[in-house]
């Protein structure tokens, strides 16, 4: 199959429009990564996504959607925290677990009797929705387990040959996918920490949200989870990826220590001139939204440079830095080493 790479005009979203409607699959970007997107009501075209990713066939997919009028589609009830998460957050990063509704196929959903919904604040991506008069189903844009494409090049890295058409609309904004939470128990819990994070929303819902254990420690193998995607291994590039936890003198005396060829280090970009090692970096040490912003290019990057071994500064786990954190402990396998 040719893969067409096109800019997002007129003809290109009608086009992208069409093929949803045909059954088929389309890279879009949104604002937090970019989607493979499929009819959420099409059981092929779900199928279609799950083939093109090699995604494990029991982890969902998040529904998108344009308006609050589709919500009732996709959606079988939302409770009363839902409703003021999607006043709040919505159109933007935030995906809400809901009562799966019957507008979205149980394929979609892996079967569960739940469904992930947001409203993206991407244009293109809304405007394909609006368009098609249809939800879609989108993962990440990546093969399964690679890290996610922030641009239109890494989705056609991935996915070229195996779906018709990917749409360019540049580089997105936040560089980690949406925040999960579920309020289908007694209280909100995240089940991916994003971009929009604990305590911002715990000042819309004047209560506690929770954060699922997943989130910053490993699954064992048995264990029951909230959220299938938190078993498995991702956001790994080829190379082997260790976390040095610790400040930044001591981090300077382990790689120096620990070099070998194509080893290199992935620190803050005021560190650069720091780095006794070949090094690239990801975000500022003072801004954890740019460290989300960069890092799953950063580590593309380092499988074009052919990596083997990378030391990574570890980030703060609080706030957006819980989600880089979060990503960056599942590309390491959950190598992290105290200095
Ligand atoms: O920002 C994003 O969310 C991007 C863009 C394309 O919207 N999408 C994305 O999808 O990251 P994906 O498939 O890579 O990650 C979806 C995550 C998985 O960890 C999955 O297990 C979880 O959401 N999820 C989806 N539906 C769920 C459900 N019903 N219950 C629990 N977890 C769910
Ligand atoms: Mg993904």
């Amino acid at each position: 199959m040719d893969t067409q790479l096109l800019k997002p005009t007129k003809e290109a979203i009608n086009l992208a429009v069409k093929l949803i409607k045909q059954g088929e699959v389309v890279g879009v970007p949104t604002e937090t990564v970019y989607g493979l997107a499929g009819d959420s009501s099409n059981p092929q075209a779900i199928k279609k996504i799950f083939e093109a990713k090699g995604r494990p066939m029991d982890n969902p997919l998040i529904c998108h959607i344009s308006n609050m009028k589709m919500l009732k589609m996709v959606a079988k009830s939302v409770p009363e925290d839902a409703k003021k998460l999607a006043e709040a957050f919505w159109p933007g990063p935030l995906t809400i677990i809901l009562p799966r509704g019957k507008g979205v196929c149980a394929q979609s959903c892996a079967g569960l009797d739940s469904v992930g919904v947001r409203i993206p604040s991407n244009k293109i991506a809304r405007e394909i929705i609006e368009k098609s008069n249809t939800p879609f189903s989108a993962p990440s844009a990546n093969i399964s387990g690679l890290p996610s494409p922030t641009n239109a090049q890494s989705v056609y890295q991935d996915m070229q040959g195996k779906i018709p058409l990917i749409i360019d609309g540049g580089e997105c904004d936040a560089g980690v996918e949406s925040t999960v939470v579920s309020v289908l128990g007694d209280s909100p819990v995240i089940l991916r920490p994003g971009i929009i994070t604990k305590e911002d929303m715990e000042k819309v819902l004047n209560k506690e949200v929770q954060i699922a254990r997943g989130v910053s420690q490993e699954i064992k193998v048995d264990e029951k989870v909230l959220s299938p995607g938190m078993k498995y291994k991702h956001y790994s590039p080829k190379a082997e990826v260790t976390i040095l936890d610790g400040d930044i003198d001591k981090f300077i005396e382990y790689v120096k220590n620990n070099y070998t060829p194509n080893t290199f280090a992935l620190c803050f970009i005021e560190e650069l001139p720091l780095m006794p090692i070949p090094a690239i970096s990801y975000g500022s040490i003072k801004d954890d939204k740019s460290q989300a912003h960069y890092l799953f290019n950063s580590l593309r990057k380092l499988d074009d440079l052919n990596a083997k071994k990378v030391y990574a500064r570890c980030p703060k786990k609080t706030g957006v830095g819980l989600a880089v954190y979060n990503r960056l402990i599942r590309a390491s396998g959950f190598k992290i080493i105290k200095l």
